[in-house]
């Protein structure tokens, strides 16, 4: 049977600043959602992660389903009315676009969606991150999927040996999805140069080269691209599938130990460690550090199971810690060097205000 999961999440108002959506709001998306479905979706499931609310459906209408997408457009809007309502901070926020015109891309909301045939179990994971881009998936991505020093599957597992295809798109082009195909492992030095560049260049897709099945779809959406101007950071969602021809579960998880450092920390400005945070979590410290969350499902027949929280096991305690060192420490350098981003990604438009004022006040020495 072909099933399609598709996540589609939005920062629709959150309580003293940007940390959590309110229960009523969530009852309200989830009520609408419940109303509404019309039979269309075979199962869902509604979750936060920071300020950010998720809704996965699992269906039969395809990727890009315009009922699918209005549905959710339209669960956000009503959770919008809560938010104004309660009088939340940003309430809306996400929802750049005035009229739903047939697709959420490019509207404010994150998509990632995949259809398959589904395997006799087919057990996915879905992560939701807060206050960081989708190129902050690009790291644990490659290791999980191309290093055998993280994935030895890649050496052990014979349904895994041909390797996978990587999707990557270029997301400063803004005139259309601009994406270039490469494969692990005979291009990975190419893969590597271009997912260095996390701001730039993020993963789309990842494909087995074995079976052709898609493997991962992640959120690539640049708000400020929609926007023009600072709306919020991206919060990026991804659907990952594992075991068998794909990664086990812990190969794809075991990347996120490293708490690398990615964009969006303190008004989408600032370098800070993704935190693997446990579902529900909100924000905290210095409006982060960045977060991700990571929830384990097996989808059969289009139902879902409940969800097995990835990050809740005490090892992620100890890993928790750890970033949460790592936060203070570049935090201890302010604005300074590699704390903050680069001119070009710093949100807000002050500084490049406070560069066109003072570039007239420089002089050239002869
Ligand atoms: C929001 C975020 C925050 C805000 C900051 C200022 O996701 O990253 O760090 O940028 O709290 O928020 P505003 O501009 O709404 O006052
Ligand atoms: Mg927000
Ligand atoms: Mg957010």
């Amino acid at each position: 049977m072909k099933t399609t999961l598709s996540v589609i999440k939005a920062d629709i108002g959150s309580i003293g600043g940007h940390l959590k959506p309110s229960e009523r709001l969530i009852d309200r998306v989830r009520e609408f959602l419940n109303d509404n479905q019309d039979g269309m979706v075979n199962d869902l499931y509604i979750g936060h992660t920071g300020d950010d609310i998720a809704i996965l459906f699992s269906h039969q209408q395809g990727v890009g389903s315009d009922k699918i997408h209005k549905l959710a457009w339209d669960a956000f809007l009503a959770g919008t009315e809560i938010a104004k309502e309660q009088g939340l901070y940003g309430a809306g926020q996400d929802l750049l676009k005035d009229a739903f015109s047939g697709n959420v891309k490019g509207m404010g909301p994150a998509v990632a969606e995949m259809e398959f045939e589904e395997r006799p179990n087919e057990p996915f994971l879905l992560f939701c991150a807060d206050k960081t881009d989708p190129g902050a998936y690009n790291l644990p991505l490659y290791l999980g999927f191309a290093d055998p020093m993280h994935n030895s599957g890649l050496m052990l597992s014979p349904s895994m040996s041909k390797g996978f295809k990587f999707t990557i798109m270029d997301v400063a082009h803004i005139e259309g999805d601009k994406t270039i195909e490469l494969n692990a492992p005979e291009e990975i030095y190419d893969i590597a140069a271009l997912l260095r560049d996390n701001e730039r260049f993020v993963i789309e897709s990842i494909h087995s080269r074995e079976t052709g099945d898609i493997a991962t779809s992640v959120s690539t959406t640049r708000l400020h691209n929609i926007a023009g101007k600072y709306t919020g950071k991206d919060d990026p969602v991804m659907l990952v599938r594992v075991q068998g021809a794909f990664p086990a579960t812990g190969e794809v998880l075991s990347p996120f130990s490293i708490g690398h450092y990615v964009a969006g920390f303190m008004r989408g400005s600032h370098i800070g460690p993704l935190m693997p945070v446990v579902k529900n979590s909100s924000v905290s410290y210095f409006d982060g550090p960045p977060v991700v969350s990571c929830l384990a499902f097996c989808v059969h027949q289009g139902k879902l199971t409940t969800p097995a929280d990835a990050f809740e096991h005490p090892y992620w305690d100890w890993v928790r810690s750890r970033v949460a060192e790592k936060a203070t420490e570049i935090r201890a350098q302010g604005f300074f060097g590699a704390a903050m981003l680069p001119y070009s990604e710093l949100e807000y438009g002050g500084i490049v205000a406070k560069m066109n004022k003072l570039e007239k006040k420089f002089t050239v020495k002869k």
